[in-house]
């Protein structure tokens, strides 16, 4: 990767992936592009563009403008909100995923567009869930992430193109909230144990999903791309995960910091069918294998971390 191209980069992954990257390629390297870019952003410190997705003339553009040889496409509409807004779900998770593959066709780019625990569906085996199984998402946002993995699948075998993805479980982080998501839970937990002492979980207890906090979550897209080639037996996408948790085990866990945290329960039937409906733990042998994927974080340094640094944003008057 030499000239990068971050679309979505003001979301909760691309708002410290694209600073990392900045970090490791070079500022003026890393192009920051999302559909409302936010002026009085830390992303200013490089360039800094408005893109719509679906405007594959645009995209164009810009890949020519900074000699692009690699798009990051984390423009996406995620689980929850995409139930609402179904064919929003489908315009920018597909539509707007093609024209990132077109313009990697004609223009010769390598692509990484996240898939999600959410490629996955009810028949899916849900404990150690393989690489190559069964995938029959229920959700219009998991619906766009198969899609994607096949036109990915599809761009390689046929063009050539050099798209590689993960699966990414839940992704816990403190910088940018999550976007309307399934697994937002688990990082609301975390500011309303710090903000409130107490946390309602539109989740219920014994719902296990896979979570990773966001250190490893961009160490796997940087470690991902950079892979050698010749050892990838799959692209898109590599099941990868951290943890496995659920609402109980994250309690107890903020409960060793903040002893009197309570945590209570309102189950959001939508948002609780939609995790149903997901895999409990991914088996991400494939990853370790082909390209040395590894977490560095668990629940409790994960925990330790996350208290510490919300922690401060509230005594700072931040949140
Ligand atoms: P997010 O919702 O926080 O950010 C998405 C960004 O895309 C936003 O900044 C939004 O403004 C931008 N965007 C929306 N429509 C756009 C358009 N038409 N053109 C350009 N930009 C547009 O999402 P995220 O959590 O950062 O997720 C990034 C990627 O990772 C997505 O593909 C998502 O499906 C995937 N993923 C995320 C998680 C997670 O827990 N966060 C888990 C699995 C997969
Ligand atoms: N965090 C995402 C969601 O819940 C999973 O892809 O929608």
């Amino acid at each position: 990767m030499k000239n990068i191209l971050v679309i979505g980069s003001f979301g909760q992954i691309g708002s410290e992936l694209t600073p990392e990257l900045r970090k490791r390629y070079g500022s003026s390297h890393v192009v920051a592009a999302d559909l409302c870019p936010k002026p009085d952003s830390p992303l200013a410190d490089g360039p800094v563009e408005k893109l719509d997705i679906t405007d594959a003339e645009a995209l164009a553009g810009l890949v020519k403008k900074y000699s692009i040889d690699t798009i990051i496409n984390l423009a996406a509409i995620l689980s929850a909100v995409g139930e609402k807004k179904p064919m929003l779900a489908w315009n920018i998770g597909v539509n707007g995923m093609l024209n990132c593959l077109e313009v990697a066709r004609e223009l010769g780019c390598a692509v990484f567009t996240p898939s999600s625990i959410a490629a996955f569906g009810p028949d899916t085996p849900a404990d150690d869930t393989p690489q190559d199984t069964i995938q029959r998402p229920c959700t219009m946002y998991g619906v766009t992430k198969v899609t994607g993995e096949l036109m990915s699948d599809y761009y390689f075998k046929k063009y050539g193109v050099d798209t590689r993805s993960v699966r990414y479980p839940g992704i816990i982080s403190n910088v940018t909230l999550p976007g309307g998501g399934t697994t937002d839970y688990a990082v609301e937990i975390y500011y309303d144990a710090v903000k409130k002492g107490s946390y309602t979980s539109p989740l219920g207890a014994g719902t296990f999903l896979d979570m990773m906090y966001m250190p490893d979550a961009i160490d796997a897209c940087i470690n991902l791309m950079e892979a050698d080639p010749s050892k990838l037996k799959h692209r898109n996408s590599f099941n990868i995960s951290a943890m496995s948790i659920d609402p109980e085990m994250l309690a107890a866990e903020i409960r060793k910091h903040l002893p009197g945290f309570v945590l209570n329960y309102d189950i959001e039937p939508v948002k609780q069918g939609i995790a149903n409906s997901w895999p409990n733990s991914m088996n991400d042998s494939c990853a370790r294998e082909e390209w040395g994927w590894k977490p560095n974080w668990n629940l409790q340094d994960m925990t330790a971390d996350m208290l510490k640094v919300v922690g401060e944003k509230f005594a700072k008057g931040l949140i």
